[in-house]
């Protein structure tokens, strides 16, 4: 059976690998060439290692192909995944235009088609999205009905960048949000061998799921951060605090570490989307609206605790270790590096800045800051360093690295290092939630 997968981003090429690995034939329809012919090649065009290598295996049995021609491919599949990308607009709602185009190549593709084809959203998109939005482009460009002539479904995607692959095989749930049941029993007759717990929902309380969910993770963090900055000033070290909060069965220990906030392509996006969403209900969130301030402020408690221990940092030289949204991906969309970096600038730092993946993705953003291209090189001559994405790397510093800097203050931005280590290198050790007042 063919699948086909609309969309070859983080989840488009996650859901299609899944899929190629559970058996299926897979189609990957993308608008840019260059992201097909390398998809064709067996590349991945963004870091994710365990995906790669999974990738080519199944490109080269021949199970997994791209393309940019997708009416031709939906046609020639039972199920078509639409995975593209949501973005914010300025004012937080998102944009809906690609999938209005892809969902457009759909119709296109469903009105020639005799087959019963399923047209699943797996695209982040708020509560009613699917039924009022992307079912009169599918309906009016096919002249055909949803729910009689093809299927529709909502099929949120929980992966993390990073596991993206794990996270796709072992899902921690399957939410089959469906227009009508025929479609949502096809779509969880193709889930058949993976093993997870399953919801049946409708469309909207599909959407809801990812969007509660988003923002539940992300209030999870600022709290976190809260607890941190409030440990701090009370002169105690936050991790032993949340680790204890953490033992809570009611709780759960993930998600509780302080940093410099939460980024990414996902939380702050969703975030406003849903804050906007229910705007327009005459529904102003206040939590959301919180949650968003809280986080946009949270980069300049690192700023405070280098200038505590520094001095203006008028001229000073900066180290930023770790410019993705979090160590172990190269995707620098929402970064907390973008604000902190702005925030070292506005006092006239002079900041030098280092990712082992990530960097030439971030040089877009900010292409006039000085950048290294090792830790040390980075450090070398620093009166201060941030960490900002915790990269497995980092917790390596040692005093190699730390006797380079002109003055060995280390600020741990999201709390991965040892102090201890730290301490016995030489370093002068603080952290959000750790460290001066
Ligand atoms: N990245 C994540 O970790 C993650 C996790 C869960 C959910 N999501 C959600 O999944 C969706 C996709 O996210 P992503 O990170 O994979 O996005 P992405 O930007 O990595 O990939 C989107 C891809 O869609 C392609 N595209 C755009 N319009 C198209 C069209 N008309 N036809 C064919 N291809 C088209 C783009 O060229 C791009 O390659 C978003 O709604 C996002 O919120 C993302």
């Amino acid at each position: 059976m063919r699948i086909c997968v609309i969309g070859a981003g983080f989840v488009g090429l996650a859901t299609g690998v899944t899929f190629g690995k559970l058996g299926y034939e897979v189609v990957c329809c993308d608008i840019d060439k260059g992201r097909v012919k390398s998809v064709n090649s067996g590349t991945l065009p963004f870091y994710e290692p365990p995906l790669e290598k999974e990738l080519r295996i199944l490109v080269k049995k021949g199970s997994l192909a791209a393309t940019v021609d997708t009416v031709a491919a939906v046609k020639a599949s039972k199920f078509a995944f639409v995975c593209v990308q949501t973005p914010s607009l300025p004012s937080g709602r998102i944009d809906l235009r690609p999938a209005k185009t892809a969902c457009g190549s759909i119709a296109k593709a469903l009105k020639y088609s005799r087959d019963y084809i399923v047209v699943v959203m797996k695209s982040t998109v708020v509560p009613s999205t699917t039924d009022l939005f992307i079912r009169p482009i599918l309906e009016k460009g096919s002249g055909k009905t949803a729910g009689r002539d093809f299927g529709l479904c909502m099929n949120p995607e929980f992966l993390q960048e990073g596991s993206a692959l794990k996270d796709s095989m072992e899902p921690t749930r399957i939410i089959i949000g469906s227009l009508d049941r025929r479609s949502g029993d096809m779509l969880e007759s193709l889930y058949a061998k993976i093993k997870s717990p399953r919801l049946r929902t409708d469309l909207r309380s599909a959407e809801m799921i990812k969007y509660a969910s988003n923002t539940f993770l992300a209030t999870k963090i600022s709290y976190s951060n809260e607890v941190a900055n409030m440990c701090v000033r009370l002169g105690i070290d936050s991790e032993p605090v949340l680790k204890a909060v953490g033992m809570d069965p009611r709780v759960g220990p993930l998600f509780l570490k302080p940093g410099v906030g939460f980024g990414g392509s996902c939380l702050p996006k969703d975030v406003r989307a849903l804050k906007d969403r229910v705007r327009l209900e005459g529904y102003e969130s206040r939590m959301l609206s919180t949650l968003l301030k809280m986080n946009d402020e949270q980069p300049r408690e690192a700023i405070r605790l280098l200038e505590n221990a520094i001095g203006d940092l008028g001229n000073k030289r900066i180290a930023v270790l770790g410019l993705a949204f979090k160590g172990g991906v190269d995707d620098v969309r929402e970064t907390r590096a973008v604000p902190l970096i702005t925030g070292l600038l506005a006092k006239r730092a002079r900041v030098v800045a280092y990712d082992p993946m990530a960097m030439q993705n971030f040089i877009r953003l900010m292409p006039t800051i000085e950048y290294a291209s090792s830790v040390s090189e980075c450090m070398k001559g620093a009166d201060g360093c941030i960490i900002q994405a915790d990269w497995p790397q980092f917790r390596k510093l040692g005093k190699k690295e730390i006797s380079l800097m002109r003055a060995p203050v280390i600020v741990d931005g999201r709390r991965c290092l040892d102090p201890a280590t730290i301490k016995r290198a030489g370093g002068k050790y603080l952290g959000i939630g750790y460290g001066l007042q």
